[in-house]
C-alpha cells in the first residue's frame, strides 16, 4: 500500500494498514510526518512519484481536491459559478493548472483534459496499472472528474468517504463509503477492510461522495443546533456540561422520527403528523426571539425559520416537516440520469416542489405517482444504490447501503458512541432522560 498525505487522517489510515500486516509506503508534502509510521515499519518515500511507484494501490488522503491534483499533477477544472461568492470566480470550463493560476480554457463539460504542469506527467504517468483510492473529502462532481482522468491514464479509481474520526480507523465502527471501479474494488476490498467497515456503493465514482456529503450535512445540522443550544444556555451562565446530557437525550428522542420522515418523503405523502408545519413555524419565531433577547446570534437558525415559513406559504401548513425536503431542491433539472431511471416520476415532482407556488399544487396532489412501492421496486430491479434502493436490492447483493447499515454494526447508537464521547447515547439513558424531559 501507498498512503499519500499524513495529516491526522492519513496517519491513521497508514497505521491501520501496518497493523494489518500490509507493507506500506508513505509520503507527505511536509517532511517529518512519517517518522512515527517509519518506526512501525512503514517505508518513507522521498517524493510522491517514488511513493506511487512503490505499490499497486495508492491511497490519497489530503486536505481537498486541489491538493490531490497538485500531488498527482492533474489539472483543476473550474466549477460552475454559484450564487454565493464562495467559489472560484473564473469561467466554467476553464482549467486551472496545478498551481491554481487561471489557465487555458478547458472542455465545456469541465473534464480534466491534460496533466497540469505542477507535478506532472511524470507522476500521473506512474498511475497506469495501479488503483488510485482517493479518500479525500470532495463533491460528487470532483470525484467523477478525477475518476475519468485516472481512467484515461490507465488507473483503476475508487473514491471514498470516511465516516469516522482518526482514532476510529481500523475499528468496526469506522465506516468507509466507497464507489468506483467494480474490478478495483473486488481486487482490493480485503486490503481496504483494514480501515474498518467498507461499504461499496456501486460503479458511479461520485456516489460515495454524495452519501458522505449528505451525512455530513446531517451532522452539521446537529452540531449547529448544539452550538446554538449551548450559546443560549450559556447566556445565563449554565455550564455546558450540565446542560449537554439533556441535549443528547433530546436529539436521540428526535432521531427516532427520521425513518418515518424518510418513508413520507419516498411516498410523497406528508399527511401523517403530530407536529404540523404551521405550529412549528409559529413556535420557531420564539427561537429567533430568544436569541435576540439573550444576545445570541440567530444566524444558524434563520435559514430554517425561512424554510418553515416558505412551507406554510406553500399551503403545506398542515403537513409534516418532511414536506420541506422538496422545497430545498433549487435545480431539479440537475437530477442525474441515474436518479431519473430509478424513479421517472420524481424529477417532475421536484420541479414543482422547488417553486413555492407550484409546491402548493404538489402539496394537494397526493397522487402517489411515485409512491414507495414503485420507487423501491424500480430500484431493486436496477440494483442501483440510490437512497430508494437501499432496501432489499442492496441487501440481496450483499452490499451495504444505508438500509443495511442501519441494521448492522453501524447503527447510529453504536457508530459514534465510543469515539465521539456520546457515552450516554444508548437506549437506556435515552429513555431515562426523555422521561425526565417530559416531566420537566
Ligand atoms: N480528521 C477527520 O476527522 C476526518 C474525518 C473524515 C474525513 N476526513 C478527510 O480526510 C482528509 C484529510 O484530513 P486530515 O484530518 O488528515 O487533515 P489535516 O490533518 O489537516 O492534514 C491535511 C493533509 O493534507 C496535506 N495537504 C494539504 N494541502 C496539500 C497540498 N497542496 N499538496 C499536498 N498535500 C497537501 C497536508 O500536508 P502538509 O503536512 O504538508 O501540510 C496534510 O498531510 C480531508 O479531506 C478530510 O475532510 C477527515
Amino acid at each position: 500500500m501507498t498512503v499519500i498525505g499524513l495529516g491526522a487522517m492519513g496517519k491513521a489510515l497508514a497505521g491501520a494498514f501496518l497493523d494489518n500486516g500490509h507493507p506500506t509506503t508513505v509520503w507527505n508534502r511536509t517532511a517529518g510526518k512519517g517518522r512515527e509510521l517509519a518506526g512501525r515499519g512503514a517505508t518513507e518515500a522521498a517524493t510522491a512519484a517514488e511513493a506511487i511507484a512503490a505499490s499497486p494501490v495508492v491511497v490519497v488522503c489530503v486536505l481537498d481536491y486541489d491538493a490531490v491534483r497538485e500531488v498527482l499533477g492533474a489539472p483543476v477544472p473550474v466549477p460552475a459559478p454559484a450564487a454565493s461568492g464562495l467559489t472560484n470566480p473564473a469561467e466554467p470550463g476553464d482549467v486551472l493548472d496545478g498551481s491554481r493560476t487561471p489557465g487555458t480554457p478547458g472542455t465545456p463539460d469541465g473534464s480534466l483534459t491534460s496533466d497540469g504542469p505542477g507535478a506532472p506527467g511524470a507522476v500521473a504517468g506512474l498511475l497506469a496499472g495501479r488503483t488510485l483510492v482517493n479518500l479525500t473529502n470532495g463533491t460528487p462532481r470532483q470525484a467523477r472528474e478525477l475518476a475519468r482522468w485516472a481512467s484515461e491514464r490507465g488507473a483503476g479509481y475508487l473514491d471514498g468517504g470516511i465516516m469516522a474520526v482518526p482514532p476510529m480507523i481500523g475499528s468496526p465502527g469506522s465506516l468507509v463509503l466507497c464507489s468506483g471501479s467494480p474490478g478495483a474494488f473486488a481486487a482490493h476490498e480485503g486490503t481496504l477492510s483494514a480501515l474498518g467497515t467498507v461499504d461499496y456503493l456501486g460503479e458511479d465514482a461520485g456516489r460515495a461522495s454524495l452519501y458522505d456529503i449528505a451525512l455530513l450535512s446531517a451532522m452539521y445540522g446537529m452540531f449547529g443546533g448544539f452550538l446554538q443550544a449551548v450559546a443560549i444556555t450559556g447566556s445565563e451562565r449554565i455550564p455546558a456540561t450540565e446542560f449537554t446530557p439533556l441535549v443528547v437525550s433530546w436529539l436521540n428522542a428526535m432521531l427516532t422520527s427520521l425513518p418515518a420522515m424518510a418513508k413520507a418523503y419516498d411516498a410523497n405523502d406528508h399527511s401523517a403528523t403530530a407536529s404540523n408545519l404551521e405550529m412549528q413555524a409559529t413556535g420557531f419565531v420564539n427561537l429567533l426571539e430568544t436569541g435576540r433577547e439573550q444576545g445570541v446570534s440567530t444566524e444558524l437558525l434563520e435559514p430554517m425559520g425561512a424554510l418553515l415559513a416558505r412551507g406554510v406559504a406553500a399551503n403545506r401548513g398542515d403537513a409534516d416537516l418532511s414536506a420541506l425536503i422538496d422545497l430545498l431542491r433549487t435545480d431539479p433539472a440537475q437530477d442525474t440520469d441515474l436518479a431519473r431511471d430509478t424513479d421517472p416520476g420524481r424529477g417532475a415532482d421536484f420541479a414543482e416542489g422547488s417553486d413555492p407556488a407550484r409546491a402548493t399544487d404538489a402539496g394537494s396532489r397526493d397522487t402517489g405517482s411515485h409512491g414507495a412501492e414503485s420507487h423501491s421496486a424500480e430500484s431493486r430491479d436496477t440494483g442501483l444504490h440510490g437512497l430508494g434502493s437501499h432496501g432489499a436490492g442492496s441487501r440481496d447483493t450483499g452490499l451495504h447501503g444505508l438500509g443495511s447499515h442501519d441494521t448492522g454494526s453501524h447503527d447510529l447508537g453504536s457508530h459514534g458512541a465510543e469515539s465521539h464521547g456520546l457515552g450516554s447515547h444508548d437506549a437506556r439513558s435515552h429513555d431515562a432522560r426523555s422521561h425526565d424531559l417530559g416531566s420537566e
